[in-house]
C-alpha cells in the first residue's frame, strides 16, 4: 500500500515543521489489524469534524491483515483527507507508529488517538479548541479527572494495573507531568511546535509521556473524557507490553547523567544477591573460598550487565555487538576490584585515612571510575 496523502514531509520531529493553515490538524491513528473499526471510526469522524476544521486523517498502521486495502477503500467517502502511512518494518510499536506519523505532519496541531473507537471522535474539535483557547500546547483527554471515567477498561485487574501505573509514573516525573492526571491516555492534543525533542525514543504504548518527559510542552490543559468499550476486535496489548512499559520508565528516568549515575548504582546494589549466591553454591560445593570469590563475582558482573543493558542504555546498545559489550563490560567491573586495594593502601598510608573510611573512600572512587569508564567505553561509539 501506498501513502495517498503527499503533503511535503519533514524528515524529522524537530521544531520549526512548516505552517499549512493556522488551528489545522493531523489526526494520526496508529493501527495494527483494525479493519474492524475502520469504517465506523470515519463515519464518526465524518460527523464529529466541523467544516471549519481543516483536519487530515493519517493512519500510521503495522497490520498483518487487510486494514491498510479497508483504509483506502473507505477514504474515497469522506470530505476531509484520509491518508495510510503503511510499515513495513514497524519500529517502536504504537509509539514509534506515532512519531512517525508526526514527522509526517505539518499542521499546526496533531492529535492522537486510538482506532477502535474506545476514544470518543467528537471530542477532536473540543481537544483542539481548548488548545486555541487557553494556549496550552499539550490538551490531554483524561479518564481521571472530575467528568472523565474508565468506563471501558474491562475488569478490576486491569484497573488496578492502570492505576498503579499511574501512581507510580507520576511519583516518578513529578514536574514534568504537573497538570497531567491521565499520563497513560492515548488521547491528546499536541502543538506540532511544541514537539521539540530531536530523539523521541517510544517504546511501546506511552506516547503520551514520552513527550510529555522529552518535549516538556509549556503549558498543559485537560478534557475529561469517559473510556469506551471497544468497537470491535480486541487489544494489542500483552504482558510483554508491561515489560516494554518498565523498560520505557527507565529510560526515561535515565535520561539525566545524574539519574543515570544512581541507578547504575542501585543495579550495582542489586548485584550482591546473584554474587552472594554462587559463593554460597560453589563453597557448597567445595571449592576454596579464594578462588569462589573470583568466580562468584562474575556471576554479579554479567547480572549487572543484564539489567543495565535492559534499564538504562537501551538504545545505546547498537554501538557495539553484544560480545564486545559484555567483555569490556566485565574487564571495568573486575579492574574496579582490583584497583581498589592499592587505592585503599595509597588513602592510608599517604592520606592518614582510617581503614574504614578509606575503604569507603575507594568505593565511592571507583564507582564514580567505573560509571564514567562503562558509559564512554562500553556504550558511546
Ligand atoms: N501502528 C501500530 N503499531 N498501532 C498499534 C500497535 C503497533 O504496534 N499496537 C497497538 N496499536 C494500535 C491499535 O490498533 C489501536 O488503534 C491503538 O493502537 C490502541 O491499541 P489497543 O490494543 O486498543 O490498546 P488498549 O486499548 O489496550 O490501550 C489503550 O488505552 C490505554 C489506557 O488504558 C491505549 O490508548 C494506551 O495507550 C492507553 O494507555
Ligand atoms: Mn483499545
Amino acid at each position: 500500500s501506498e501513502d495517498l496523502w503527499s503533503l511535503p514531509a519533514p524528515v524529522d520531529a524537530e521544531r520549526d515543521a512548516p505552517r499549512v493553515v493556522a488551528g489545522s490538524v493531523t489526526l494520526i491513528v496508529p493501527t495494527f489489524n483494525e479493519a474492524g473499526n475502520i469504517v465506523e471510526l470515519l463515519r464518526r469522524l465524518g460527523r464529529a469534524l466541523p467544516g471549519d476544521l481543516p483536519c487530515a486523517v493519517l493512519f500510521v498502521d503495522d497490520s498483518t491483515d487487510d486494514t491498510p486495502a479497508v483504509i483506502e477503500k473507505a477514504a474515497a467517502d469522506h470530505a476531509f483527507p484520509v491518508s495510510v502511512l503503511h510499515r513495513e518494518a514497524p519500529e517502536g510499536g504504537l509509539g514509534g507508529a506515532v512519531v512517525a506519523g508526526i514527522a509526517r505532519a505539518d499542521t499546526d496541531w496533531i492529535v492522537v488517538m486510538d482506532a477502535d473507537l474506545q476514544h470518543p471522535p467528537h471530542l477532536v474539535p473540543e481537544l483542539v479548541g481548548e488548545g486555541e483557547r487557553t494556549g496550552a500546547d499539550l490538551v490531554v483527554a483524561s479518564r481521571y479527572t472530575s467528568g472523565g471515567s474508565r468506563a471501558g477498561l474491562a475488569g478490576s485487574y486491569r484497573v488496578a494495573v492502570s492505576r498503579g501505573a499511574t501512581w507510580l509514573t507520576k511519583g516518578l516525573f513529578p514536574r514534568a507531568l504537573r497538570g497531567i492526571s491521565d499520563p497513560m491516555s492515548g488521547f491528546f492534543a499536541m502543538r506540532r511546535s511544541a514537539v521539540t525533542a530531536q530523539a523521541l525514543q517510544p517504546l511501546g504504548y506511552k506516547i503520551l509521556l514520552e513527550l510529555a518527559v522529552r518535549c516538556r510542552p509549556a503549558a498543559v490543559a485537560e478534557v475529561p473524557f469517559v473510556f469506551q468499550e471497544r468497537f470491535a476486535g480486541e487489544s494489542k496489548s500483552t504482558a510483554r507490553e508491561g515489560m516494554r512499559f518498565l523498560a520505557h520508565l527507565a529510560s526515561l528516568r535515565s535520561a539525566a547523567p545524574v539519574a543515570r549515575m544512581i541507578g547504575f548504582g542501585l543495579i550495582g546494589l542489586t548485584g550482591f544477591v546473584p554474587n552472594l549466591a554462587a559463593l554460597w553454591l560453589l563453597t557448597g560445593a567445595g571449592m576454596h573460598y579464594l578462588p569462589a570469590e573470583i568466580v562468584a563475582n562474575q556471576a554479579g558482573v554479567l547480572w549487572n550487565f543484564v539489567l543495565i543493558e535492559v534499564l538504562l542504555f537501551r538504545e545505546r546498545r547498537r554501538h557495539r555487538h553484544w560480545a564486545d559489550r559484555v567483555g569490556r563490560f566485565a574487564l571495568l567491573a573486575n579492574a574496579d576490584l582490583l584497583l581498589r586495594i592499592p587505592l585503599i593502601a595509597v588513602f592510608v598510608g599517604r592520606l592518614g585515612l582510617g581503614v574504614l573510611p578509606a575503604t569507603a573512600l575507594a568505593l565511592v572512587t571507583t564507582f564514580v571510575l567505573r560509571f564514567a569508564a562503562t558509559e564512554a567505553l562500553v556504550y558511546l561509539p
